[in-house]
């Protein structure tokens, strides 16, 4: 199976800007992009971010922009986004028995989980008590790996602006997934960067916005530096025995493929 993964997506009302940027033009162009180089996937998850303040207008406009995807997507929220107007847009997308926007599916190799992490007015993120109840009952009983999907990672990426405001409740879900053994990767957003780890064994990953980016470091506290640096999505291959993940900018460079004499080693 292949996945794309977009996160952060920032989108306002057309025609706005945000940061200098138009959001609903880099979607467009990463989404043509993404048709262009990886129109074969199987799905497009989006890791919450939809929209900058959330706003009806944002969603409408973030809704004709995914049209243009062949494949199936499956949308999740972040701290930005507003759970009552994206249900008005996007009311297909699935929701747990107490109304949050998490859901799961099975493929032929793994159970897909998608977190709804979302605490309104807040940049932290929030797993209630009702929500771990439901990701308890999904991966007790998962008879495949699970890739889990959340907008706020669940772990410390040595990114001090970011982590604190990560998931709140991050010590119950690490406990859920190390006591329950099923999770295969973990896969984020928020933080609008492309970073990878491992955490007690299980490997993560978070993608670049598809907007704006914020700038690494590893020391300095407070809130992130907001970067234009290129925008970027991830392409993941989740096959029987392996899993990789290609972090992919969306823009075109120069490429070719040598054809000269054969390399030789300099004396
Ligand atoms: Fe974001």
């Amino acid at each position: 199976m292949k996945i794309l993964h977009f996160s952060d997506l920032h989108v306002v009302p057309a025609g706005q800007r945000l940061f200098g940027l138009d959001p609903v033009l880099q979607l467009r162009n990463l989404i043509e992009h993404a048709c262009a180089h990886h129109g074969d996937a199987d799905l497009c998850v989006v890791t919450g971010d939809l929209t900058h303040q959330g706003e009806a207008l944002a969603y409408a406009a973030l809704k004709e922009e995914l049209a243009a995807l062949p494949m199936p997507t499956q949308l999740l929220v972040g701290n930005h986004d507003h759970r009552e107007r994206f249900l008005h847009y996007f009311p297909e997308q699935g929701t747990d028995p107490h109304g949050f926007i998490q859901s799961y599916r099975d493929t032929a190799d793994y159970r897909l989980v998608f977190m709804d992490t979302l605490s309104p007015g807040s940049p932290e993120g929030e797993y209630c008590a009702w929500r771990l109840q439901w990701l308890e009952q999904v991966l007790q009983s998962s008879m495949l790996p699970v890739l889990l999907f959340s907008h706020h990672p669940v772990m410390d990426m040595q990114f001090p602006s970011m982590d604190w405001i990560k998931l709140r409740e991050h010590a119950a879900v690490m406990q859920l997934i190390t006591s329950t053994q099923k999770v295969a990767y973990m896969f984020a957003g928020h933080v609008h960067r492309p970073a990878a780890g491992v955490w007690q064994g299980v490997p993560f990953a978070t993608v670049a916005g598809t907007s704006h980016q914020h700038h690494f470091h590893s020391t300095q506290t407070g809130a992130a530096e907001t970067s234009l640096e290129p925008a970027g999505y991830g392409v993941i291959h989740a096959l029987t025995h392996t899993i990789s993940v290609h972090f992919q900018l969306a823009q075109s460079y120069p490429r070719f493929i040598y054809e000269g004499p054969p390399l030789r080693l300099r004396d």
